[in-house]
């Protein structure tokens, strides 16, 4: 069997279509947009049509969408504009389970710049209280930085109640919503959130290509200077063949989210019911019920994730312990950690995360290989029964 590829939340393949799509635009159409000459006009063309595919996976208009070159510089850009559109408030609200895209800057923020930041705690099933949230706005809060969905443990957060608190309040809100576009359908007509952000490597485009909602009327200041590229809002010749691939992933989003949901939650509700009975002390972290359909969390009690990984590894399995941004550590998750998640558990947990390119037969193996994997691993782990610790559900500010 090839490669079982089950960590599409730390990226994912390019689809066929989207290459397709892409490929004329390296080597024919390779014009900048910016000149003159209809050789490059043409690819604006393409830049338009683009635009408009990306707004109408969102319900938005095309001029409020600035392409960037990742989802964490997306996360950046909105994070200091509004900062910088509004110097007397210097206080940030986020939560303890984001991105690193968000925490590191929140925490680079805190240590060299003097802002406030208040992180919003999780249960033990990494939701978030609304009354916390409300309790914590203050007169020179700037933003509310908060997650439309998880990326470890896939957890859907209610948006539509968040942002209308912001609003209520006249706090600008931003949602990082990474790992929910193309997986969740989102409608910015009928939410009042200020600005998103997106990545194209998560929905099947290639790497190298994010893009930020910024609404109409919003004060806005650029991270990049330079060109008038993006209508001056983030200098730089545009990733060309990058915008219309993302162009194209969303419009294969927009036509197949809802038969491909039902096939990918499916694939993992199967997967994940079969390894939660066959294999004892395993748990499944975060919100059973409001949560990505290709996501599952797994923790494997008494044993260690990295380990996991490898001997997956030897199976040809992809999987991920942690974020894949952090599994180069042996910390536990920071997410986990929020949860309250035991220490001997945190350690074991894996992220399966699937996609429309993931079969029954892939499952299947997975189920059948994983019990022998964790009873070997136990065999050698010298950890033993711990009591739970404490959900962290704490708030706390900075
Ligand atoms: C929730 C979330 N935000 C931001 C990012 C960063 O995106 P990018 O890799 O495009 O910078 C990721 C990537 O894993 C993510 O999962």
């Amino acid at each position: 069997m090839n490669t079982i590829y089950m960590d599409n939340n730390a990226t994912t393949q390019v689809d066929q279509a989207v290459f397709d799509e892409m490929k004329p635009f390296f080597t024919e159409m390779y014009g900048n947009p910016s000149s003159m000459h209809r050789f490059g006009g043409q690819v604006g063309v393409h830049l338009k049509k683009a635009r408009q595919r990306v707004a109408t996976l969102l319900n938005c208009e095309p001029d409020e969408i600035i392409f960037t070159s990742c989802g964490s510089e997306s996360d950046n850009t909105a994070i200091r504009s509004a900062l910088n559109a509004q110097p007397n408030k210097r206080h940030i609200i986020t939560t303890r389970v984001e991105h690193p895209a968000i925490l590191s800057l929140c925490k680079f923020l805190k240590k060299k710049e003097g802002y406030d930041v208040t992180y919003l705690g999780t249960d033990a099933h990494g939701r978030i209280d609304l009354d916390d949230l409300k309790n914590s706005i203050r007169k020179e809060t700037a933003i509310i930085s908060i997650m439309w969905a998880n990326n470890e443990t896939g957890n859907i957060y209610p948006i539509e109640e968040i942002a209308k608190i912001a609003t209520d309040n006249g706090v600008i809100f931003h949602t990082d919503a990474v790992q929910a576009v193309g997986k969740i359908p989102i409608d910015l007509k009928k939410t009042p959130i200020d600005m998103l952000s997106l990545s194209g490597h998560k929905l099947h485009a290639p790497k190298g290509v994010g893009a930020l909602f910024v609404r109409k009327k919003l004060p806005f200041r650029p991270f990049l200077i330079g060109g008038h590229q993006e209508r001056s809002r983030r200098a730089g010749t545009e990733n060309t063949t990058g915008i219309i691939a993302l162009g194209k992933a969303c419009e294969l989003a927009q036509d197949h989210m809802t038969a491909e949901n039902i096939q990918v939650k499916d694939l993992r509700d199967k997967l994940e019911t079969e390894l939660l009975n066959s294999i004892p002390d395993s748990i499944l972290n975060g919100d059973k019920e409001n949560r990505l359909p290709n996501t599952s969390n797994i923790s494997f009690g008494y044993v260690e994730g990295e380990a996991i990984l490898l001997m997956m590894d030897q199976f040809d399995i992809c999987a991920s312990s942690g974020s894949a941004c952090t599994s180069g550590s042996l910390e536990p998750s920071h997410v986990l950690r929020a949860m309250g998640i035991p220490f001997t558990f945190a350690h074991g947990s894996i992220r399966f995360s699937l996609s429309r390119f993931n079969t029954e037969q892939e499952v299947d193996f997975v189920i059948k290989t994983m019990p022998d994997i964790i009873k070997n691993l136990r065999k050698l782990s010298p950890f033993s029964a711990e009591k739970a610790a404490p959900a962290c559900t704490k708030s706390y500010s900075e």
